[in-house]
């Protein structure tokens, strides 16, 4: 590769660099977003150039589909299906590189061995993030059943398909002639996606997702070897690794280790309801006791949960905000990080409403206030406010941190029903004195209190 070529390759690499960097504050993840694009820009056109690939039509017919084709589903995709969407792209860059992989052998068959080396991880991990993507989204798109698919032995026989892949790969290194031996790593592969996908539950497979997105990059990685494309290796080792930051983060913000979602097929169908919790019963207060107590209030911190994203109420939340904020209110937005659905959910909601990003709080940075917040506004969270993660051993919200809404001096909540959040578990903050219950749907409630306040 010529000097110009590579310097340009590392100017993409930095772009990519400072891209994952700007993406770690929501205040400059939008510039991150650009600073990647960019960067692929960037490689994209130097590898055009650089290879010297003179008939670029089938390129740029190709170039102008998927443009197109990702213009629309990223215009068109709502909020809540986001996780299935990076799901779908994942899939895709996994069966990318088991492509450019398999095709290199064809063109080259006779290449040296750690090549052959490259080709077969390359084809084994992308074709597993192909298929595992495509069950993680047919499970949170309703298309299959959402709840763990278990059988007899399940784990041993994944064990078993790796341990024969690894032995496939290594006799087909070792003679490059037998050309089967890789098309039945390609399809043991692309079955044990499946395979070790459908035991998990439909209400892990964000946590699975971010996984996949790992395995994603590492494929990528090893194309890059196959083809000795610098910047393929690094920004695949970029994704793979901070895919596996973020799986961790998220298992230690839901408390649970990573073979704990892997093996334990945890996780009933999406949007658990627990008939138990109905049983007791609470007050139930109106918008206009909730306008009341907010009008009084001098601090308020508003908790943004998963239901918030479902009645996608962000636009009128911030709209109330603005309204307190004005009667001289202090108002703060207090955001777990495992609140919604996927890694950053409600920044991204909020974001889209325009929410001033100095008023998000991570929950390190306000859980000591509460104790000193008039009211503490929890607009379709559950999970994220249950005091059983404090106190009840047996939940499996045990250990999770929550934020300490219980310790406000009073707190409003805007959900449904008593209904439980994600982990299935009733929640003690709706039955305590200090805890106003307001019933219905986040949009209507808010857009009733906007109203009310307004007055
Ligand atoms: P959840 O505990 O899931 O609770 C959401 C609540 O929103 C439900 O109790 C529901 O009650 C209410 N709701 C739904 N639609 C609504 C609407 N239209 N209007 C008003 N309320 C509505 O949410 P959370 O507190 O955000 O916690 C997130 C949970 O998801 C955690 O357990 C977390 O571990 C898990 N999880 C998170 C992630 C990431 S990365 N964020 C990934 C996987 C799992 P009603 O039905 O009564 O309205």
């Amino acid at each position: 590769m010529n000097v110009p070529a590579t310097f340009a390759y590392l100017v993409a690499s930095v772009f990519f660099i400072l891209g994952l960097k700007f993406l770690g504050s929501p205040r400059t993840a939008r510039r991150g977003n650009l600073f990647g694009a960019i960067g692929m820009l960037l490689a994209i056109i130097v590898t055009l150039t650089d290879q010297k690939i003179i008939d670029t039509t089938y390129i740029i017919v190709g170039l102008v589909i998927g443009s197109a084709a990702g213009i629309i589903i990223a215009r068109t995709v709502q909020m809540t299906a986001m996780p299935q969407m990076v799901a779908l792209l994942n899939g895709l860059g996994g069966g990318a590189s088991t492509l450019v992989a398999y095709a290199e052998y064809i063109r080259m068959p006779e290449s040296p061995i750690d090549v052959l080396i490259s080709i077969v991880l390359s084809v084994l991990i992308g074709a597993v993030t192909f298929t595992g993507s495509l069950i993680a989204w047919a499970k949170l798109q309703g298309v299959m059943r959402g709840a763990p698919i278990l059988y007899p032995y399940q784990k041993q026989l994944n064990g078993l398909a790796v341990g024969v892949m690894l032995l496939l790969g290594i006799l087909f290194a070792l003679d490059p002639g037998q050309w089967y031996l890789l098309l039945l790593v390609l399809l043991l592969a692309l079955a044990l996606g499946v395979m070790t996908v459908i035991p998990i539950g439909g209400a892990d497979m964000p946590v699975v997702i971010s996984l996949l997105n790992s395995y994603s990059g590492l494929a990528g990685a090893t194309t890059g070897f196959v083809l000795s494309n610098n910047v393929l290796i690094i920004s695949g080792a970029l994704v793979g690794a901070s895919g596996l930051i973020l799986t961790s983060i998220m298992c230690k913000a839901m408390n649970r280790s990573l073979a704990n979602v892997l093996f334990a097929g945890v996780g009933s169908e999406i949007g658990p309801a627990n008939a138990e919790t109905v049983q007791r019963t609470v007050i139930r207060y109106t918008p206009e006791d909730a306008a009341t107590m907010l009008e009084s209030a001098q601090s308020v911190i508003i908790i943004p949960g998963y239901g918030l994203a479902v009645a996608q109420a962000q636009h009128v939340l911030h709209e109330l905000a603005n309204f307190l904020i004005q009667r001289g209110t202090q108002v703060r937005y207090a955001i777990h990080p495992v609140a919604g659905r996927m890694p950053g959910h409600m920044n991204v909601l909020l974001a889209e409403a325009n929410v001033p990003y100095d008023l998000l709080l991570e929950m390190d940075q306000i859980n000591d206030d509460f104790q000193n917040t008039d009211v503490a506004l929890v607009i379709g969270a559950n999970d994220v406010v249950n005091p059983a993660a404090r106190s009840k051993k047996d939940s499996p919200l045990y250990g999770m941190p929550i934020l300490n809404v219980d310790q406000a001096r009073s707190a409003i909540v805007l959900k449904r029903s008593l209904n439980p959040g994600f982990a299935g578990e009733d929640n003690e903050l709706f039955y305590e004195k200090k805890t106003m219950m307001v019933f219905g749907d986040a949009k209507a409630t808010l857009t009733n209190l906007v109203q009310l306040v307004k007055q």
